[in-house]
């Protein structure tokens, strides 16, 4: 346990075969969207959305490309930094392209707002985000992703690529974390 955070332990929220399940048909919905796209570009949120892009892109029946974007957000605590700043921008073009970005999570919506404006800016064909768990009560700009993975409750979760504090992105479920002390 790292000595800047209280001891906890996780309690599954979502597990691994529910959210497989949710991905086969999300994928469904997102074939039929793009269907005939000469070449969609998945663009996936460094690092929280690496589990669930490589898990929907392998669910996709449709011509792909995967590049990275990394924003920064929360640092290694669990608060939003509010203030959203590019990182690492794509390697590839993506005017004229049908494009779907890919999230972890929607909490305050400030990091999604942010890099859809950012991104639209370079004139993509379509634009869409898909986000794998949304936590409406935390919003604090109006932001929607096309589509949701699970909605959840305000609670901080791990696993499924999502960390606290660097750990626990390798766990295979959604959990949420709850102080011992
Ligand atoms: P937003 O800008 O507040 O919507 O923040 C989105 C980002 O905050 C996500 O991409 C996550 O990296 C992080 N985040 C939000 N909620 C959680 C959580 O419960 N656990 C871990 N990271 C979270
Ligand atoms: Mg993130």
């Amino acid at each position: 346990m790292p000595a800047d955070h209280p001891p906890y332990v996780i309690d599954q929220m979502i597990s691994a075969k529910s959210i497989a399940a949710r991905i086969e048909s999300l994928a469904r919905e997102i074939g039929t969207e793009f269907a005939g796209t000469d070449k969609l570009v998945v663009v996936g949120l460094l690092r929280g959305s690496f589990v669930f892009i490589a898990d929907l892109v392998r669910e996709l029946d449709l011509p792909v490309e995967v590049d990275f974007l990394e924003a920064s957000s929360y640092g290694d605590g669990m608060d939003s930094s509010r203030e959203v700043r590019i990182l690492k921008d794509l390697r590839g073009q993506i005017e004229g392209r049908d494009v779907l970005v890919v999230e972890d999570i929607v909490d305050t919506g400030h990091t999604l707002a942010h890099v859809t404006k950012f991104l639209v800016s370079r004139n993509p064909a379509r634009l869409r985000t898909i986000a794998l768990l949304d936590k409406p009560a935390r919003r604090e700009v109006d932001f929607k992703a096309d589509w949701i993975g699970f909605e959840i409750p305000d609670e901080f979760v791990v696993g499924y690529g999502i960390d606290y504090g660097q750990r626990n992105r390798n766990l295979p479920y959604i959990g949420k974390v709850r102080f011992t002390q």
